[in-house]
């Protein structure tokens, strides 16, 4: 009695119906703007699984191949599953790419259990010492801010009216306050050690999302090919390895217990702390472990972050009258003769209702990441199997028009109450919900707010004459980007 779902196809399952892989979609589809389009809208998996729930109900199955997945659609049945049933929904699957690339190890997909916990955890208490402790955060954002800045003012001067593509160097001031927080180092957009780096990453996500490695999960002997897209994951995999040991025993080799400067300092001292009360390498304090962590900090904390600001900077081109009111009140509170800074959180309100409208619209990790049901199950009539993919649809909670008035539509003012006060609701849910909730939420905030407040507080943001986005859903990949588009600023 598993849930409904629309047939599967022998061997693939539902995969070439609905979870079109863009990497066989550019097969099909040569011109690089036909391509865009197609992974945009109609395409966009979250928006055809929303689609489905009408069908089948708000629990329903599709196949991956031979792998069952469930999709969880709406607020209740999503925090019914991941809060009230989190014993069994907060497991992730055994995905085979991702399993070769991360042992299972860090945090993002570990196996729920006892080291997991203690792994996230330390992480969590140590990323929250960032933000308030003497390890502050806000210079970091603020020198990344300066830097956008200045580059963004050459940028368009250069452009002449042509527009701007903000995402390198958004994603340049995001990758920094995680190597600040994880290297303890910051980089200058043209330094070759940092671009090499990143560019490596993005590499390697590139491939592991977009291309034929991801024909790994089917075949994972794949892997092992000495030939094009999988040898080139196994370079980028030995150089990003290098690159990070090379830093982590820098980081050994200079240690002041006393005094970490940064998370790899932190998790080195906690090693130690273990050792010395006996805690054993089951735990997964090591430094194989602390590899694994600083790779999932990057990951999931970069694209994620980048393409929020994104979104926010689309949607004040998009709606300038809402872009008027947020400068407004910058202007009335901070003022021009300072940065916005985190004490300012709290006095505005306007601006913190945009910043969660936008999540609300854009859901940048719109299906979470997969969750995996740890033991076979009854659940709302059904029975779910172990096993099976969980994938909690949370771009179906910010678009349900059972909770929200006019889900489709942008309007700040819906997280305002008559007073204009912030309105908390549960059921805005961009960062999860239950065990599994994003571990970096708080530091997500505080960049998102301080980089979202400076941006508004020094330009005016328009989209060039003529340009729109092709689609208001994105384009899916690792998370949810917008569409590219290039922007016109005017300093104020
Ligand atoms: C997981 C959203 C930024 C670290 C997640 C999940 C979501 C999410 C939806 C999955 C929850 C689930 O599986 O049920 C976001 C958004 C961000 C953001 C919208 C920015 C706007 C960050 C940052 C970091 C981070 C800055 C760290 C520096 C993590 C980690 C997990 C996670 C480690 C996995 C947690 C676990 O499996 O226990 N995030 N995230 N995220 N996020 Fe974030």
């Amino acid at each position: 009695n598993i849930p409904p779902g629309p047939k599967p196809l022998p061997v693939v399952g539902n995969f070439g119906s609905l979870l079109v892989p863009p990497f066989l979609l550019k097969l099909f589809v040569r011109k690089a703007e036909e391509y865009e389009k197609q992974r945009a809208s109609p395409l966009s998996p979250q928006v055809g699984l929303t689609d489905l729930s009408k069908v089948y109900g708000n629990v329903y199955s599709l196949f991956v191949g031979s792998q069952l997945v469930v999709v969880l659609n709406g607020y209740e049945l999503i925090r019914d599953a991941l809060s009230n049933h989190a014993e069994v929904f907060s497991d992730r699957p055994d995905i085979p790419l991702i399993t070769i690339l991360t042992k299972r190890k860090g945090i993002v997909f570990a196996p729920y259990g006892p080291i997991w916990r203690k792994q996230r955890k330390f992480c969590h208490m140590s990323l929250r010492n960032f933000g308030l402790g003497k390890l502050s955060l806000e210079p970091c954002i603020r020198e990344g801010f300066a830097m956008v800045k200045a580059e963004l003012l050459k940028r368009n001067q250069e452009a002449g009216g042509q527009g701007v593509d903000l995402t390198p160097l958004i994603s340049n001031a995001v990758s920094n306050v995680i190597s600040s927080i994880s290297l303890g180092q910051r980089f200058h957009h043209q330094d070759e050690e940092f671009c090499t780096q990143m560019n490596l990453m993005a590499h390697g996500l590139e491939i592991s999302m977009n291309s034929a490695a991801l024909l790994i999960n089917i075949f994972p002997w794949l892997y092992y090919v000495p030939c094009g897209v999988f040898k080139q994951l196994r370079q980028v995999e030995r150089d990003i390895t290098a690159f990070l040991k090379k830093i982590i025993a820098r980081h050994r080799a200079t240690l002041d217990p006393e005094n970490p400067r940064d998370f790899i300092d932190m998790y080195l001292v906690e090693m130690l702390t273990q050792q010395k009360t006996g805690g054993s390498e089951e735990d997964g304090f090591s430094e194989d472990y602390l590899f694994y962590i600083i790779g999932d900090l990057f990951i999931a904390g970069t694209d994620t972050t980048t393409n929020s600001i994104l979104w926010m900077v689309l949607y004040m081109c998009l709606h300038p009258d809402v872009q008027e009111n947020v400068q407004r009140e910058i202007d009335a509170v901070v003022g021009r003769g300072r940065l916005p800074s985190l004490t300012d959180k709290g006095t505005l309100p306007y601006t913190e209702a945009t910043i969660m409208e936008v999540q609300r619209m854009s859901v940048v990790v719109p299906l979470a990441i997969p969750h995996m049901a740890s033991k076979t199950t009854e659940f709302h009539g059904y029975t779910i199997p172990k096993g099976t993919v969980i994938l909690p649809n949370l771009w179906s909670v910010h678009r349900d028009p059972t909770v929200w008035e006019n889900p489709d539509d942008f309007n700040p003012s819906r997280f305002l109450d008559e007073q204009g006060q912030l309105l908390r609701k549960e059921y805005f849910i961009p960062f999860g919900i239950g065990r599994r909730v994003c571990m970096g939420e708080q530091l997500a905030k505080m960049e998102l707010f301080l980089m979202f407040t400076s941006l508004m507080q020094a330009f005016t943001f328009r989209l060039p004459e003529g340009h729109q986005p092709l689609s208001m859903h994105g384009r899916f990949g690792l998370t949810l980007a917008p569409c590219r588009f290039s922007v016109c600023v005017t300093p104020r």
